[in-house]
């Protein structure tokens, strides 16, 4: 049998030891054949496929980012992808594919199930929303990351006692934000999936500053103030509802010092959540989701993904996984907001 292999999506630590245990075991217990496909989607659409053997997976554990390249090209998205993505398949002779993605890049993994593809998802994002899974990897080594970033901002804000607001990842998910802020002992934390009022939090930050403690509030990139609330000139909401230009985290630090006459500052963490090696818990995680993603490609088991349940790895249909994604629940973040309200 030939496999091929593929990233898609934003990248994220972890990736690299996937591809690695798949083609381990598919060489060495299976006897299969391995193709990678370069840059997601985009290969097949392209037909950029490269030779992948047990020497190009040597070495690649600890490594962030993907040797096989990633894109978010969506293959439903161009005229004739469908066609132009079985036509790459078959003139390589694939049988069928180990896809390795977020809630794109499966999505799109389900339809071509749909249409006759075979395959088995493998879920990966530091946002920690795809459905199905109790954790994608990724997500670990990202909060990880967001919480040395709190450590370290706490005690330069204490210097000069002034706010801090750290911008983490996370456009449809608080994941991050709740992990890290709650591991960063931050004093407010604001997520996606609850609308904020800027009036409370503004609150939270001056009673932090009267009992001579310099606040540090967590918010995710997606997070939005509830309606009406925008009041920075110049700001307007994209399509979404998020705050377009500066980021909200920018816009937090601005209403923190107008209301509180306090200074406030902005760190947005970006794609340093993203980059770089992954954490023991991803690369765990990561090896055992390959183990299993091949395994299910052996036993033909496919339109389906390899998921965490506990301590066991489990397989779950892909469309169900796909059809929404996991969001924070509200007595998740309530725990946290009894703790510090
Ligand atoms: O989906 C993962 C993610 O890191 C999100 O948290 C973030 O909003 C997005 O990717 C950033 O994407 P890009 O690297 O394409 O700007």
């Amino acid at each position: 049998m030939r496999v091929g292999v593929l990233t898609g999506g934003g990248d994220c630590p972890g990736l690299n030891a996937v591809i690695r245990s798949v083609v381990r075991k598919g060489v060495q217990e299976y006897a299969f054949d391995f193709v990678g496909v370069r840059d997601g989607w985009l290969g097949l659409l392209k037909n950029d496929v490269v030779p992948l053997d047990i020497s190009s997976v040597r070495g690649i554990l600890p490594r962030g980012g993907t040797i096989l390249g990633s894109s978010r090209t969506n293959p439903f998205k161009h005229e004739d992808g469908l066609q132009r993505v079985q036509d790459t398949l078959a003139s390589h002779e694939v049988d069928a594919l180990v896809v390795i993605g977020g809630e794109d890049t499966l999505g799109a993994a389900t339809e071509l199930s749909r249409h006759g593809i075979n395959l088995v998802g493998v879920p990966k994002t530091i946002d920690n929303d795809v459905s199905g899974t109790d954790y994608t990897f990724g997500f670990d080594t990202a909060v990880g990351i967001a919480t040395e970033a709190i450590d370290r901002l706490h005690t330069t804000a204490e210097s000069h006692m002034r706010a801090l607001v750290v911008e983490v990842m996370g456009r449809h998910s608080g994941w991050i934000a709740l992990h890290a802020g709650i591991a960063g002992g931050a004093n407010v934390i604001l997520i996606p999936e609850r609308p904020f009022d800027i009036d409370q939090v503004c609150e939270l930050v001056k009673r932090r500053f009267e009992i001579n403690y310099a606040p540090i509030v967590v918010v995710a990139e997606g997070a939005v103030p509830k309606a009406g609330q925008l009041m920075v000139k110049d700001q307007s909401l994209d399509e979404f509802g998020h705050v377009r230009l500066s980021g909200i985290g920018e816009w937090l630090a601005q209403e923190i010092s107008a209301r509180t006459r306090k200074d406030a500052r902005t760190t947005v963490l970006g794609h340093i959540q993203r980059g770089g090696t992954p954490s023991a818990f991803d690369r765990w995680l990561a090896t055992r989701f390959g183990l299993h993603a091949i395994d299910a490609v052996k036993e033909g088991d496919f339109g389906r993904m390899v998921a965490l349940r506990g301590t066991r790895i489990v397989r779950v249909p892909l469309a169900d996984a796909t059809a929404q994604n996991k969001v924070v629940d509200r007595s998740l973040y309530e725990e946290f907001e009894a703790f510090y309200g």
